[in-house]
């Protein structure tokens, strides 16, 4: 007979388990459970031992093991969670994590209401270091030993003036994200430049979230965010994210900026899209709009105010390439959005 390891764990862990093991009941798969209800923050608490040997032998015994949650609002450190999680996935080498999502009903979506569908943030991302800097190496390659290591870069310098620039264009909050319960070395640093940010910034709200729990907000409510700032790789991602919300990467614009020298380069977010190239559908609005910000960076906000409106319209009025549901070609997209400004296209 087949044997389910079950670890209830902690807070709502056991709470949900139990409904699930009713199903996993009904169900009848003629297997039997063995409950490992002592994995949990008070034992740990007591013995200072996440698990012990015999706990994985039973694991290890088991087909199947259903974990419930764990975690104590008593214990600081990730001594206690990285003891149970860490050390199951490595014990068990479940080396895949595989997450699937799927809309069950159309009242599930989050973005049903379109008060929260208004987004209009900023992202802040780090562009010089991070896990993008380029430092690493890797050794044995072609062997079974093979490794290979990517440096995650933090500096003071550049996280500090990062978040300097956050706050400096603020219009009412910055959001921290980061992975400092996981990446500890690189989360204290920016943790700490954080608060010293944030205490210059009186006036300005700030806030702070994981990059999982960030990544969820912005798709559920992203009318809550104004600026986010955050490290290079999760900048990446969240900004993509937000491109994907706002009406697709073909709209989104960028800009990379120096404030203390006041160099900029502006592009559009997306790549050189070899898919469609060739075909005269590319949406030029990302292009357009890193217009807008470059005249912005130049001082001439009114102008990019302008931009900004003109776009507004030609999308309002469908005047817009096959991305974003229209049926203009690049060129005539274009002139769509010069016919806005008042210009000749
Ligand atoms: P991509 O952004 O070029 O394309 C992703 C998808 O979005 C494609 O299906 C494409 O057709 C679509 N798409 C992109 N821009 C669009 C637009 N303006 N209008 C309508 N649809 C658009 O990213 P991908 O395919 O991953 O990369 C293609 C190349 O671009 C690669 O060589 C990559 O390295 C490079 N790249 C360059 C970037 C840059 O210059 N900053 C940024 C991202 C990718
Ligand atoms: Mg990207």
């Amino acid at each position: 007979m087949t044997t389910v390891a079950v670890i209830p764990g902690d807070g709502i862990g056991p709470e949900v388990v139990g409904p699930a093991l009713d199903v996993l009941d009904a169900l009848g798969l003629g297997v039997r459970t063995d409950v490992l209800d002592h994995v949990n923050a008070r034992t740990y608490l007591r013995t200072g031992a996440a698990m012990t040997g015999d706990d994985l032998d039973r694991v290890r015994r088991s087909g199947a093991t259903l974990l419930g949650a764990v975690g104590d609002p008593r214990l600081s450190g990730t001594g206690y969670v990285r003891g149970v999680l860490t050390t199951l996935r490595a014990e068990l080498d479940v080396y895949v994590n595989y997450r699937p999502a799927r809309l069950w009903h159309d009242r599930l979506s989050p973005l049903r209401d379109p008060a929260r569908r208004a987004v209009d943030c900023v992202i802040v991302r780090e562009n010089t270091e991070g896990l993008y800097s380029g430092i690493g190496g890797g050794s044995r390659a072609g062997t079974p030993h093979e490794i290979a290591i990517d440096v995650d870069l933090n500096t003071r310098r550049g996280v500090s003036r990062v978040l300097e620039f956050a706050f400096s264009v603020a219009r009412r909050s910055v959001c921290l994200v980061d992975k400092a319960n996981a990446v500890r070395n690189g989360g204290r640093l920016w943790q700490r430049c954080w608060s010293e940010a944030v205490a210059r910034y009186p006036h300005v709200e700030a806030s702070h979230l994981y990059v999982d729990t960030a990544a969820m907000r912005l798709a559920t409510d992203p009318a809550a965010f104004d600026v986010i700032v955050t490290s290079n790789s999760y900048g990446d991602i969240l900004s993509d994210l937000a491109a994907a919300l706002a009406g697709g990467i073909g709209m989104a614009a960028s800009a990379n900026l120096n404030p203390a020298t006041g160099q900029g380069l502006f592009e559009p977010v997306h790549g050189s899209a070899p898919d469609i190239a060739g075909t005269g559908t590319a949406n030029p609005l990302g292009a357009i709009l890193s217009v807008a910000l470059l005249a912005e960076h130049l001082g001439r906000a009114e102008e990019a105010d302008a931009v900004r409106r003109a776009v507004a319209a030609a999308v309002a009025a469908g005047r817009v390439t096959a991305d974003l549901g229209g049926s203009l070609s690049t060129g005539e997209a274009g002139g769509a959005v010069l016919a806005e400004l008042g210009q000749p296209a």
